[in-house]
């Protein structure tokens, strides 16, 4: 089975960088596969859904955020998941730790997001991950167990969902994980989200300071079936060679 490559951008590119690496992403067989999945920033979005169309690529788009508003109105500067959908976005991220940490983001918050991407019928990258403090203290599993308890309250069908584990320490630090580590976490989420099993697809991610350098051993291991990538989904070539896997 494939494995899902998630670029995760960030608040970063330009109209040119877009139109630069779109069209090699569009060009290049590692790139150009339908379990690549672009985050590009929202404001990005349009250029990017009229490139993927025009070069015909397989590749697959997904926003960073959503409103909390599922219908049009009076919401200043907010977007919500059918405006997203009808650009072409298929995945939509949900709790990465620099909103819940920078924004404030908390459960309910994040609860009515899911259901806006649900309700769209658009597939959430859900994000958990905790502190270097919270594992050292070894409160990590309880700490990962609450924040996975958000998804008991869906009211929305769950048919897939992408939950992505990204520890705060790993993230831009180039410190990752053991093998061993990893697969502990997955394997509680795994137990966690059984209960969805049979009805829903559930995809889980490792993400935090993958690079072209470390991917195929990540990438290599059982439990995980993807990976959500930042920093090293800016540059093509280091992009590319996680594709390759
Ligand atoms: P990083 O970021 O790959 O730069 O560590 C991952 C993420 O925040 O999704």
């Amino acid at each position: 089975m494939s494995k899902l490559i998630v670029a995760n951008w960030k608040m970063n590119g330009s109209i040119s960088q877009i139109k630069n690496d779109l069209l090699a992403y569009s060009n290049s067989v590692l790139t150009n596969a339908e379990n690549v999945v672009l985050a590009v920033p929202s404001v990005y979005l349009y250029l990017a859904s009229e490139i993927k169309m025009k070069s015909g690529a397989n590749y697959k788009l997904a926003a960073q955020d959503v409103s909390i508003f599922q219908h049009n109105g009076a919401y200043t500067g907010e977007i919500n998941a059918s405006m997203l959908k009808e650009l072409g976005v298929e995945y939509i991220i949900v709790g990465h730790s620099e909103r819940r940490t920078l924004l404030n983001e908390r459960d309910n918050l994040l609860l009515s997001k899911l259901e806006n991407v649900l309700s769209s019928g658009l597939i959430p990258i859900f994000c958990i991950g905790e502190e270097k403090i919270t594992r050292d203290n070894g409160d990590y599993h309880e700490f990962l167990t609450n924040q996975l308890k958000v998804l008991e309250k869906l009211k929305n069908p769950l048919k897939e969902l992408v939950i992505a584990y990204e520890p705060i320490w790993s993230i831009g630090t180039g410190v990752v994980p053991t093998l061993e580590q990893i697969s502990e976490v997955l394997k509680l989420i795994h137990a966690f989200v059984q209960n969805y099993l049979t009805h829903a697809k559930i995809t889980l991610l490792y993400g935090g300071s993958v690079s072209g350098k470390n991917s195929k051993e990540i990438l290599g291991h059982g439990d995980v079936d993807g990976v959500l990538v930042g920093g090293a989904s800016l540059k093509v070539d280091d992009f590319s060679k996680i594709c390759a896997y």
